[in-house]
């Protein structure tokens, strides 16, 4: 508040006379120029004072990391009087020489001049930790003052990069980095900041066209997700968070299809951006239901079926295309939502893993094979120490998804054992559609403890037309996903999921 009046006077100044402008005027900061001053002024104080102020051995009034107490005016000097810094008593006491105490190292004279710029911008805020738990409370907070919006707001965090050791992040770089990703789908108006330390935002899907629910169809039906959730499908560090009735009452209102309040935006930036700078796949996936969305809308959002002038889907590439798919990234170890349901990434467990499971591809004498050749007969060997549950999926090049009947008939009661279709004595990949001498299929193997039930993935497709031209297959999207009301019958960190991507050659 104390900085708008000072900026506020500083433009009159400026407007009706500029010669009275005061030279310590301090500058007018970007928000994330603010928000880096409040991270590295914590940090500091973490750093010299927390010790004694609010640590372990707690030995005065003055709580250093509670900001709040840290700007209160109750004192005859203020610990920190925003804007006056030689008003502030901690500067008082660090200049003197009486803070830190004793024969503590004392700051630096930089340490200083951040801590003194700090109070002369107004000493912006900064939580006491920057852990999940803040985040969400700044988040909730943040939503109570959007509630008519609330369905469209999605939350982006940087907070998870501040850490207690080492050097404050660059978060210049890594806000620079989420821009450019989100410019990529003519995203001009970035997300907003909603706290003052800048490391969280607020993003209305509804300016990306990410926020329409008849993209997806199963069965004849709609099938009510947007094209933010297909991001949130991919994201691997969810953690299950209950008992938060503001919460549950965001997602009631948000409809996600993860119980998710908030991603990681340097996530987002590596989701969207390869290493060398260009769109992923997903990002891909992304823009062309961005597409969709608007040519239902044009044509008056027709029912199921009536897709004729829909765009082509994307080129279809699951897990990227690759044939050897890179695992999710090491899921938080409290009780992770685990991506069970990613198109982009490979093997998912909880980490450590409940059970181990080994699955190959081998030809007809049961030797390993590193590739399938078009009509030669393979099997699916797998390899568990558990007797186990599991349910099998075959994707195809093409993006197609199909629930495979094995022999087995879902129970694993062996150390080792041999898949083929039901009825069959082998898997045969007749031929590529699209023509090319390689394509990439892929088993997804989910695998359960006995006693945990595993239910059937629910497989969706877009809405967009076919190519019919076969040289450039490009398909509606589908997906394979595990519906919230499914998830909450069995305990992910029981389940695993395996790829196995079988390389086809034309024989
Ligand atoms: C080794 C422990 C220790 C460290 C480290 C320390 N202080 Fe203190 N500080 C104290 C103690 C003890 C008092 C109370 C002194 C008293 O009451 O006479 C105090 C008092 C203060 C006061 C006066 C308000 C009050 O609660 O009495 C301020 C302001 C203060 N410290 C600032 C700082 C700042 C800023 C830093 C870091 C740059 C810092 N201190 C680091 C031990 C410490």
């Amino acid at each position: 508040m104390s900085l708008r009046v000072t900026r506020s006077l500083a433009i009159f100044a400026v407007v009706l006379a500029p010669g009275l402008v005061r030279a310590d005027e301090p500058p007018a900061l970007s928000r994330r120029e603010r928000g880096d001053l409040a991270i590295h002024a914590r940090a500091i104080l973490r750093q010299h004072c927390y010790a004694c102020h609010g640590g372990e051995k707690n030995c005065s009034t003055l709580p250093i990391l509670e900001h709040p107490k840290l700007i209160a005016t109750t004192n005859p000097v203020p610990f920190v009087a925003p804007t006056k810094v030689t008003g502030s008593q901690i500067v008082q006491f660090i200049e003197d020489g009486s803070m830190p105490p004793g024969d503590r190292p004392r700051l630096e004279s930089k340490e200083i001049d951040v801590l003194k710029k700090w109070i002369a911008v107004g000493a912006p805020s900064f939580p006491v930790a920057f852990d999940d738990a803040g985040t969400l409370r700044a988040m909730l907070d943040d939503i109570a003052t959007h509630q008519d919006d609330a369905a469209n707001l999605r939350y982006f965090s940087f907070a998870h990069l501040v850490t207690d050791k080492g050097p404050p992040p660059d978060l210049v770089k890594a806000d620079g980095d989420l821009k450019r990703a989100l410019f990529r789908f003519g995203i001009t108006t970035p997300p907003v900041p909603v706290d003052d330390s800048a490391t969280l935002f607020r993003f209305d899907i509804r300016t990306a066209g990410w926020d329409k629910r008849d993209l997806f169809e199963k069965a004849g039906g709609i099938y009510p997700i947007n094209t933010y959730d297909v991001l949130l499908l991919e994201y691997p560090f969810g953690v299950a968070v209950s008992g938060n009735k503001r919460l549950d009452d965001y997602f009631a209102t948000a409809k996600l299809v993860r119980p998710i309040p908030f991603l990681r935006a340097d996530w987002i930036s590596q989701a969207l951006v390869n290493a060398k700078n260009e769109s992923s796949p997903l990002a891909a996936d992304l823009l062309s239901l961005t597409d969709l969305s608007a040519a239902l809308q044009k044509e008056g959002r027709p029912g199921i079926g009536e897709e004729a002038r829909m765009p082509y889907g994307p080129k279809a590439r699951p897990f990227g295309g690759q044939s050897s798919v890179p695992a999710a990234l090491k899921p938080d170890a409290r009780t992770p939502i685990l991506p069970f349901d990613a198109w982009y990434s490979g093997d998912v467990h909880a980490d450590p893993p409940p059970f181990s499971v080994i699955a190959e591809l081998v030809d007809m004498k049961r030797a390993s094979l590193k590739s399938v050749t078009t009509e030669t007969p393979f099997q699916l060997k797998v390899t568990a120490k558990k007797k186990m549950r599991y349910v099998l999926l075959l994707v195809q090049a093409d993006g197609t998804i199909r629930v495979q009947p094995t022999n087995k008939d879902g129970l694993f009661d062996a150390d080792e054992i041999f898949l083929t279709p039901a009825g069959s004595a082998s898997f045969k990949i007749a031929s590529i559609t699209s023509g090319a001498p390689t394509a990439n299929e892929y088993f997804v193997l989910f695998a359960a403890e006995m006693d945990e039930p595993l239910p059937l993935a629910t497989i969706i497709r877009s809405r967009h037309a076919t190519n019919p031209n076969p040289k450039e297959v490009r398909e509606p999207l589908q997906r394979f996903l595990f519906p919230q009301e499914k998830t909450k019958q069995f305990d992910p960190s029981k389940v695993v999921r395996k790829v196995i991507p079988i390389p086809v050659t034309s024989g």
